[in-house]
């Protein structure tokens, strides 16, 4: 066991097995560096910065009028991982962040049960806004929403995809196959072509935390997957 032991288990594991690829390997290699280097990183971070001042005036759907504060996206502009969830909840609400509620917490958990932390990833929603009451999105607010992550998956580059339950799933990949269709094998994204996962969201495990040894091996493919 080593200092990751406590997120395994966590994340309800008690037995693995880390493949031989070494950990730094999956943060910041060979292309992202190249990013750094030749300036179009801080280019996209100001983009995000734009994007994100937008997201903040928008009025496109009814949520505008419920919503505490918008919750754009967290993490950093040169990730190689994203990881993309539904729509804020009750906290992200509050704080404006993605993920910092009990399935946040959960989340944290997982990321570290691969050697990420949050700081390696980007995360973000589908929805920028809070549904009243944790309702499900309605349609319309998906089609005025879904732009902006779009515009941040084009800034970020991310070269592994985590699509977060059966919601973001089928926005990302423009599918109406569930999520037990949809998990554990690789699909790609939009024009961009990158590799996307598909696994259980976070509060789902809460409540089910059998899936959780499901969702090891989807980040451990989401893993094979990054070059
Ligand atoms: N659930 C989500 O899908 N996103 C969050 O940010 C929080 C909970």
């Amino acid at each position: 066991m080593d200092q990751h032991g406590p997120y395994l288990r966590e994340m309800g594991l008690t037995r693995w097995r880390f493949g031989s690829q070494s950990t730094d390997r999956t943060k910041f290699p060979s292309n992202k560096e190249q990013h750094f280097r030749d300036g179009s990183l801080k280019a996209n971070l100001g983009n995000l910065a734009v994007l994100a001042r937008e997201a903040d005036g928008c009025r496109r759907c009814g949520l505008h009028r419920t919503r505490g504060k918008v919750v754009f996206g967290s993490g950093s502009a040169a990730a190689r991982w994203m990881f993309v969830g539904e729509a804020p909840g009750a906290e992200e609400d509050k704080q404006g962040l993605p993920f910092v509620g009990r399935a946040g917490v959960l989340l944290g958990a997982m990321l570290n049960s691969i050697r990420l932390s949050r700081d390696d990833v980007y995360i973000a929603n589908v929805l920028k806004c809070r549904p009243p009451n944790n309702r499900d999105p309605f349609g319309q607010e998906v089609r005025e929403c879904a732009p902006f992550l779009h515009r941040q998956i084009d800034l970020v580059q991310p070269e592994i995809i985590v699509a977060m339950g059966r919601f973001a799933a089928q926005v990302l990949l423009d599918s109406d196959q569930n999520l037990v269709q949809l998990r554990g094998r690789p699909h790609n994204f939009g024009e961009t072509s990158a590799p996307l996962v598909v696994t259980y969201h976070p509060a789902y495990l809460l409540r089910s935390p059998a899936a959780k040894s499901k969702t090891w091996e989807d980040l451990l493919l989401a893993r094979s997957l990054l070059t």
